[in-house]
């Protein structure tokens, strides 16, 4: 290695901040269970590739000037994800994000540039990311209103596509929602297209945590670029976990060949949202599918599976109201108390909590946290505890063959 300039030693008082976030860090991770971030994993292996500045500016299909990169392992996890996503591999693109975020970002990118006179549609369980995606990008859109299950309403969806029948429409499909994972039917989506014999339309499918999931089920619902998605993206740092956030931007390239410019300074085709990229997270998720593999992966779905409806099934025998959308590791239930709270990191939303249950978790760590739930309802004051609304979710009309 290069020596490094005016090399110092770190102070006692910042070594001791160090240690003490490690030690806080080292207790909360046991007591995660409501944002979906895998934990079983393991990259040590990859730890000497730190020594580097490396990075994987640009296209990285097409090569850089910038030799210091990971560019083959990068197109080699986007060509499996290709199969995941049943793409046509002629006319296929993509490349490692940043998360799932900039994975939906590239797909309304895309969609806006195909058709800028286009009006996005997206439900009120989108992500929370998407508005602020659409502030950004000057996207006309129209939020539609959700099922009880958190699913798109479809006729809102109809009635709103029939007042703008001008304006090509860009469908933000939720492949699982963030708060009840609730998967928005395209079969239906694109049979509204039909019925207003619309030709000219996009969808883009946000599969942020259940794009590890579904390419390892029998029977998935429609979501893949063979059912008819325009780009997709999914996270790399949920389903199967790790230590820097990533994901994928994965799109048809005929779209992606309109917006891409040559840049001569680091000779590469500028088709990505970020200019410098990490080479490092790419690599990350080349280890974790040559390690774990297809089998490792579907063990991985139907453990995390198992659990949730584990879960579902623990709750209700102690008389929580706690539910899950099919084919969905989310397990709602009415919001926590306070103690619960505090001592677990469960993310609320409108008198609702959620859990999702992940490879790393056991049927103990769901008793565990069941324990407190069900203790501090009992002792303490019931405060935003209602669902969300009085409706049983469970009697919701949902496309993807009801509630569990
Ligand atoms: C459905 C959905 N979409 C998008 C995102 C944003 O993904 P990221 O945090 O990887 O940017 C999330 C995050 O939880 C999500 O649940």
């Amino acid at each position: 290695m290069p020596e490094r300039t005016s090399p110092k030693q770190l102070a006692k008082k910042d070594r001791d901040r160090l240690d003490a976030l490690y030690e806080q860090l080292k207790k909360t991770t046991h007591r995660t269970i409501g944002y979906p971030c895998n934990q079983a994993w393991d990259y040590s292996e990859l730890f000497r590739f730190l020594e580097f500045s490396i990075n994987n500016v640009g296209d990285p299909f097409e090569g850089s000037n910038y030799r210091m990169n990971t560019h083959e392992f990068e197109c080699e996890v986007l060509n499996k994800f290709a199969e995941y996503t049943k793409a046509d591999p002629d006319d296929f693109w993509g490349y490692v994000t940043t998360g799932g975020t900039e994975g939906n970002m590239y797909g309304l990118y895309l969609a806006r540039e195909l058709y800028p006179q286009g009006v996005v549609y997206f439900s009120e369980d989108t992500h929370y990311s998407v508005t602020k995606i659409l502030r950004l990008q000057h996207t006309r859109n129209i939020m539609l209103k959700s099922q009880d299950n958190g699913e798109m309403d479809y006729d809102d969806l109809r009635e709103s596509i029939r007042f703008n029948r001008d304006s090509p429409p860009i469908i933000f499909a939720n492949i699982g929602t963030t708060m009840k994972g609730a998967v928005d039917n395209i079969d239906k989506i694109r049979e509204i297209m039909d019925e207003f014999v619309i030709r000219e339309y996009y969808i883009h499918c946000d599969a942020a945590l259940s794009g590890m999931i579904l390419p390892f089920l029998n029977n998935p619902p429609p979501w893949t670029f063979a059912d008819g998605a325009d780009s997709i993206a999914i996270s790399g740092h949920k389903m199967i976990g790790g230590p820097l956030p990533c994901g994928l931007a994965l799109a048809r390239k005929k779209y992606v060949d309109r917006v891409s410019r040559s840049v001569e300074y680091v000779g590469v085709l500028d088709t990505t949202i970020t200019g410098s990229r990490s080479a490092f997270t790419p690599l990350m998720l080349w280890y974790a599918l040559r390690t774990i593999g297809d089998e490792g992966l579907e063990k991985n779905a139907r453990h995390s599976l198992a659990l949730a409806r584990y879960a579902v099934e623990q709750f209700q025998k102690r008389g929580v109201p706690a539910w899950r959308n099919v084919n969905s590791v989310t397990v709602v239930f009415p919001h926590p108390a306070k103690s619960v709270m505090e001592k677990w990191v469960v993310a609320p939303n409108r008198g609702i909590g959620h859990l999702i249950a992940l490879p790393h978790m056991t049927e103990e760590l769901i008793d565990s946290f069941i324990d407190d739930y069900c203790l501090a309802r009992t002792e303490e004051p019931p405060e935003d505890r209602k669902m969300p609304s009085s409706k049983d979710p469970r009697r919701g009309e949902t496309s993807n063959a009801g509630l569990i």
